[in-house]
């Protein structure tokens, strides 16, 4: 057989897989397991949202659309960057893609030649650095710490800004931290951005998920330098409890969105046509079952953040938001995949190991479950770390 590709077959298996293949195996033998693993909202998506793309399933909106999408979400999706984020984009800006995870993917490809550096600060969500090496570039990480609250400071930004560098990736809310930006701070970093004539990547796909201790602000608002040089990507999965709809979409300045629909055009021709009349019906009524979900994932953060807080020698910063704690268990002297396969084979407790995003001293749990879930999983997880300290 000839050679794959390089890039591609380098690509390590997910460094959760251990863990969860582990999980499954507990539950086919009925065991109780308490997860912590998912990236995704517990909730269904709205009834609204359904209503509208079965409508559209029924009226025969099952051909091919633009491109870039269907053109009245893109133009819905104008009025929300505006209002919401300050952002005046037109609808040939926008580009709807089949998720948030696609349209990254889509934008690494228009903004790298190879050997472009991307800067990624750790912990990172897992598949940005995956998606940067397919795209022919080189990721380039800079460590955060907890007690920076997981931020990159403009200095640690700048320092490691090389000639080749290209790019930057901000996520705010952050997957796995939980952290978020001040403005002030992400203004910081788009300066430096600027000053040295780079795009940042600005992931706002957990922009509502904000518990309010932070201002979720937007990259590409702060003034038309910032503008210039961001590509503003979100989507529906978290918000509007839509992860297996895949939708989500990319926005950018004018040559950049022009570059990224042909881009489109050839590897997906369009994103699922039904689909996006039921986004379009998100955007347009999904409020107030968006409000209801942010409210339950704030009341479930305070509980695991005290829950988590109070176990002895765990570190965890609060998160300001997504649906993630990122707690450091150094204390207990493994690292975290050690750490994460005793906690589910002694008490059936599945958390994500920090590893898989680039930190080997914390652990990701996901409070995107019951309540119940979160009291005793995370009781769990104390008798565990007592255990441990005996
Ligand atoms: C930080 C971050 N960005 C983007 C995505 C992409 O989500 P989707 O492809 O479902 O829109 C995810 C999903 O987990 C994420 O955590």
């Amino acid at each position: 057989m000839k050679a794959l590709n390089s890039i591609v077959t380098a690509i390590p298996p997910s460094a959760t897989l251990a863990i969860s293949s582990k999980a499954a195996e507990l539950k086919a033998k009925g065991e109780k397991i308490c997860a912590f693993a998912a990236g995704e909202p517990d909730f269904d998506t709205p009834d609204c949202i359904k209503r509208a793309c079965a409508a559209a399933l029924e009226a025969n909106k099952t051909r091919y659309v633009a491109a870039a999408g269907l053109p009245a979400l893109r133009e819905a999706l104008c009025e929300k960057l505006a209002t919401a984020n300050k952002i005046s984009y037109e609808p040939s800006q926008v580009i709807v893609a089949n998720g948030g995870k696609h349209a990254l993917s889509q934008v690494f490809l228009t903004m790298l030649q190879p050997g472009d550096e991307v800067i990624i600060p750790a912990p990172y969500w897992l598949s940005y650095p995956e998606m940067v090496r397919v795209a022919g570039g080189t990721p380039v990480f800079v460590e955060t710490h907890v007690e920076d609250h997981f931020l990159m400071t403009p200095e640690q930004f700048e320092a490691a800004i090389t000639p080749r560098t290209k790019a930057v990736v901000i996520c705010s809310p952050s997957n796995p931290t939980g952290m978020m930006y001040t403005p002030d701070q992400l203004r910081a970093i788009g300066e430096v951005a600027i000053k040295h004539d780079l795009w940042v990547v600005s992931d706002e796909i957990y922009e509502r998920m904000a518990y309010g201790e932070v201002e979720q602000a937007s990259m590409a608002s702060f003034g038309p330098e910032f503008y210039d040089h961001t590509v503003t990507v979100n989507g529906f999965s978290k918000t509007y409890a839509m992860t297996g709809w895949r939708l989500g979409y990319a926005a950018a300045p004018k040559p950049f969105a022009k570059a990224l629909s042909s881009l489109q055009s050839h590897m997906a021709s369009a994103p699922n046509t039904f689909a996006q009349w039921g986004a379009l019906a998100a955007l347009k009524e999904g409020e107030p079952e968006v409000q209801k979900m942010v409210a339950a994932f704030k009341t479930r953060r305070d509980r695991i953040h005290a829950l988590i807080s109070a176990i002895p020698g765990v570190k965890c910063p609060k998160p300001q938001g997504a649906f993630y704690v990122f707690p450091n268990i150094a204390e207990y002297g493994m690292g975290s995949l050690e750490f994460a396969q005793r906690l589910l084979e002694a008490k059936h407790v599945a958390v994500v190991p920090g590893i898989a995003f680039g930190n080997d001293r914390c652990v990701r749990l996901s409070y995107a479950c019951s309540m119940e879930n979160i009291e005793e999983g995370v009781g769990r997880m104390a008798e565990f770390c007592a255990e441990l300290r005996k």
